[in-house]
């Protein structure tokens, strides 16, 4: 089998890279799931996610960051690949090695982050590129629409409800496109008020059922068909993925929360030989430093695991 030339520790180096990469990501990740512990109604979190669903630079690092996990997964793969076919005939007795035992299952802690991160996905990432239904939350000033309250005034006057006179306004207006040939703009009109009065209707639902944040400035528990209601009668207000609710409702079932764990002690292998290793590849380190980058490493695997493993527990616990 013939695999495209590149030099092995050409490959080691992009791994290493790519994977510092993602080791300063996941820090990142970790510190900023820490604000779903706040009772804020997820005023912090919220709004974190506002600015990374909505700022162009984080977007080209999301592009990046995606394409740095793919080639990662890659790279690794092609490695234990053309090592594997570089020695067709195995050893006839296991070598007894000094590596770490974790390092051996790196790539198979690899292959269960992949998986897990994908189940992951599922949970909130595909949600926000609109591949899984989620909940969703949305500012409640861009919902108020003064043409839709002028049109509530002109029914409550004719002594109406909004509803009848849109009927109201159909009947006639099918009466006058039998004259004029107008009927798919008109019927574009009526559904387009249709849709508003449905946006009314939702605001009005939100507000008995107190989906409306104590500060009176968002939507949430929006369900995905009341997204899309929204963002057809008001393209430009899309409706985004309510995380905060999403995490803590997730959160607060116990095997969601156990699977969670384990793919955070998967990670915690992973990582515990990625941090040295990536240092050893990149020519880092030296007998002088080696202690230094052990315990550094040992640092921050259980930093980050731990603030990951603190989100999924707490909230478990009502804490
Ligand atoms: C308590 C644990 C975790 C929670 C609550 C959580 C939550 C989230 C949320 C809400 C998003 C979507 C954010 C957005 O796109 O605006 C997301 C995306 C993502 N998560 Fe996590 N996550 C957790 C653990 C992890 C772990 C352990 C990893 C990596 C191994 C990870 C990797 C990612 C990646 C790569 C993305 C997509 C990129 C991004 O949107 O930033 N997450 N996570």
């Amino acid at each position: 089998m013939n695999l495209p030339k590149l030099h092995s520790i050409t490959k080691k180096i992009m791994v290493a890279l790519l994977g510092g990469f993602l080791l300063v990501f996941l820090l990142f990740h970790a510190t900023a799931n820490l604000f779903i512990l706040r009772h804020d109604e997820g005023a912090w979190y919220s709004a974190f996610c506002h600015f990374m669903g909505t700022n162009w630079i984080v977007k080209v690092f999301e592009i990046a960051l995606i394409g740095a996990i793919a080639l990662h997964i890659l790279l690794t793969l092609w490695l234990a690949l053309t090592n594997r076919l570089a020695r067709p005939v195995r050893y006839h007795q296991a070598q007894k090695s000094k590596t770490h035992s974790t390092s051996k299952l790196m790539v198979w802690t690899g292959i269960l982050i992949f998986v897990c991160l994908i189940i992951h996905f599922c949970d909130f990432y595909f949600v926000k590129l609109g591949w899984v239904k989620g909940e969703y939350m949305v500012k409640v000033e861009k919902l108020q629409d003064p043409e839709m309250m002028g049109f509530v005034q002109m029914a409550q006057q004719w002594d109406m409800t909004p509803e009848q006179l849109v009927d109201e306004l159909e009947q006639e207006a099918s009466m006058f496109t039998a004259a004029n040939d107008d009927s798919a703009g008109t019927a574009q009109y009526i559904a387009g008020l249709r849709d508003k009065l449905e946006v009314m209707n939702i605001v009005q639902r939100a507000q008995q059922e107190g989906n409306i944040t104590q500060d009176m400035q968002w939507i949430r528990h929006l369900t995905y068909d009341e997204r899309q209601t929204l963002r057809r009668a008001m393209p430009e207000n899309d409706p985004e993925p309510d995380f905060y609710y999403m995490a803590r409702e997730k959160f607060s079932h116990l095997h969601i929360v156990l699977g969670y764990l384990f793919f955070f002690f998967v990670i915690f292998m992973h990582l515990r030989h990625a941090f040295p290793s990536a240092f050893q590849t990149l020519g880092l380190n030296n007998y002088k430093y080696n202690n230094i980058i052990e315990v550094l490493g040992k640092i921050y695997t259980w930093l980050v695991v731990l603030m990951f493993a603190a989100v999924p527990i707490l909230v478990f616990l009502g804490l």
